[in-house]
């Protein structure tokens, strides 16, 4: 069985669906951003702290598991900015919380979400795993020591760990039936498609004076159903003993500008879009792009949808409608 924590949020959640199809899943959330009615009612379910030692105990006491995954975090950067003490608590005093409970129930096998923004600002065009980590917020940096904790345990306590560092996730399970729900929203492309629906009355590009081709800040959007294929890969690989560390990138190769993605949007909703250009957002870096390489030549992994692909599945699913929890 799998403990997915933080499995009803919209990474998570996407994983779980994939998840249920291989293995007994339990997810533990509490609710705070993710959406009871986002988990796959094949998955059991417990809400749940997991800074609570006594809730995760009872955990690894009633269930089999034998692999986490670790998704449940802050991840705002701007926020983590105003509210480090929230994200070091709950990104990193938690975690270390989740992982003292696995150690002393037995359980050795961890997949831990982690960002782009450990990486601070590149200075070269395609990121790989050996670029320096120098976080420029909070939150980069609270993922970062998690990941440090991680190594300290595998020498200490002998845990095994895949680290996933996700650039831009984006899109929605191509059923349309869970997709990404936050609130405040705050990333690019659901802004775009909520305004495309009448829901906002623009959309502010926030800088254009970056050193990019049009002025405007490059991202690689990834699909978040690559990123769940990339998870049960990482945790087969944990399982079968195949790896026992590992640090991986997950992006498309591909940068896209903040123009181009509203392009993009414009062309496959048939919909024109209201836009403002505003000054930059405090912690932009102007260029994040991954090269992943590395997790295809070592687990067979590579994105398998486009821009186009990410946009066209967001569309559907906020065309529907979203009720949250
Ligand atoms: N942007 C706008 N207008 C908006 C929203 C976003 O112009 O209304 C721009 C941002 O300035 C940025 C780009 O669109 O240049 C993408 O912004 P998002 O907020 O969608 O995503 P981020 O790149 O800021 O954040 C993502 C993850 C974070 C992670 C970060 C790493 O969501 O968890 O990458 O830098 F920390």
């Amino acid at each position: 069985m799998i403990l997915v924590v933080g499995g009803a949020g919209y990474i998570g959640s996407h994983l779980v669906k994939e998840l249920v199809e291989t293995k007994e899943v339990v997810v533990l959330d509490n609710l705070s951003t993710g959406h009871r009615s986002l988990v796959d009612r094949r998955a059991h379910f417990v809400e749940g702290d997991l800074g609570d030692k006594a809730v995760l105990d009872k955990l690894f006491s009633n269930y089999p598991i034998e692999a986490v995954m670790h998704f449940a975090a802050n991840s705002l950067v701007g926020e983590s900015v105003q509210h480090p003490y929230k994200y070091y608590q709950n990104n990193v005093a938690n975690t270390l919380t989740l992982l003292h409970s696995m150690i002393d129930h037995g359980v050795k096998n961890f997949i831990f979400s982690s960002t782009a923004a450990t990486y601070g600002i590149p200075n070269v065009e395609l990121i790989d795993e050996q670029q320096p980590t120098q976080p420029i917020n909070p939150y980069g940096r609270s993922k970062l020591m998690v990941e440090q904790i991680l190594s300290d345990f595998a020498d200490a306590y002998d845990l095994h760990y895949v680290v996933l560092r996700y650039f831009n996730a984006a899109g929605a399970h191509e059923s349309a039936e869970i997709g990404e729900a936050h609130d405040p929203e705050t990333h690019l492309i659901p802004i775009i498609l909520q305004h495309l629906l009448g829901q906002r009355p623009k959309i502010s590009v926030f800088g254009t004076d970056y050193d990019t081709p049009d002025g405007t800040c490059i991202r690689d959007y990834i699909h978040v159903t690559d990123l769940a294929r990339a998870h049960i890969l990482a945790l087969n690989a944990l399982l079968s003993g195949e790896k026992k560390s590992a640090t991986y990138n997950l992006g498309n190769g591909k940068g896209y500008s903040v123009k181009e993605v509203i392009d993009t949007c414009e062309r496959v909703t048939g919909r024109k879009a209201v836009i403002e250009y505003t000054d930059r957002r405090p912690g932009d870096p102007a260029r994040l792009v991954a090269t992943s390489e590395k997790i295809y030549h070592e687990l067979g992994w590579k994105a398998e949808y486009g821009l186009e692909e990410i946009i066209a599945s967001a569309w559907k699913w906020h065309k529907k409608g979203f009720i949250g929890k």
